[in-house]
């Protein structure tokens, strides 16, 4: 199934066909060739200071499944009951410290999500969908993969290839179905001042 973004004005294809979809294809395995395109393009974001703050933990089903298993144990049951089908799952971290001068980094979360979604709109691009979840028990990962004090778990990431939506039941079903909305440009983006909606 595809979901485009319906916009205002025509944007970037892959932004507008990125969607965080539930239907996974669990007989396509993603190759480690395509898991390094997906991490180059996370390196490659931008970050405060050049610090690259971010650190992913990657599992992949196919080649390791009692690590996979581990980090599916940390996923909230809602999330279990689709993420069951994706291949490869992914921990991002971010650092609470800058790397070149050891103080609080305030910036290390916003530069992980960024990098998160360059990965995000790469798995797009080829083909493949990524999901990222709150859903999760942070402090779970933590032991379990022995994530040190200095990073913050941030998110998990399901990834593979989309399947038929007929593999997604419940709940989880009725938010695959779910219209894509968001907030109208105005409510969101700002000229001369707060809160004075951009003319679109
Ligand atoms: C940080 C973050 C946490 C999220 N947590 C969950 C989650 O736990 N479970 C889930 O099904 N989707 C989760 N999502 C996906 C969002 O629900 C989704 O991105 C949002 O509804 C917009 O839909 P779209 O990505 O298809 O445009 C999360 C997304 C982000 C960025």
């Amino acid at each position: 199934m595809q979901k485009p973004a319906i916009t205002q004005v025509p944007i970037n294809e892959t932004i507008a066909s990125r969607w965080s979809g539930r239907a996974y294809d669990a007989a396509k395995p993603v190759t480690q060739a395509q898991i390094i395109a997906l991490l180059e393009a996370a390196r490659w974001a931008p970050s405060c200071y050049g610090d690259q703050p971010w650190r992913f933990i990657v599992w992949d089903k196919n080649t390791d499944e009692y690590a996979w298993l581990r980090a599916f144990d940390c996923l909230a049951p809602g999330n279990q009951s689709w993420v069951k089908d994706a291949p490869i799952l992914m921990l991002t971290c971010a650092d609470t410290l800058f790397n070149h001068n050891g103080q609080p980094n305030r910036w290390g979360q916003y530069d992980t999500g960024a990098a998160t979604e360059n990965l995000c709109l790469q798995a797009c691009s080829m083909g493949l969908m990524a999901h990222q979840m709150g859903g999760f028990d942070a402090n779970k990962t933590r032991e379990a993969f022995a994530i040190p004090a200095q990073f913050t778990p941030m998110a998990m990431v399901c990834v593979g290839y989309p399947a038929d939506i007929a593999t997604v039941t419940g709940e989880a079903l009725t938010r695959e179905m779910a219209e894509r909305k968001r907030k109208v440009l105005g409510e969101l983006f700002f000229t001369e001042t707060w809160g004075k909606s951009i003319q679109t």
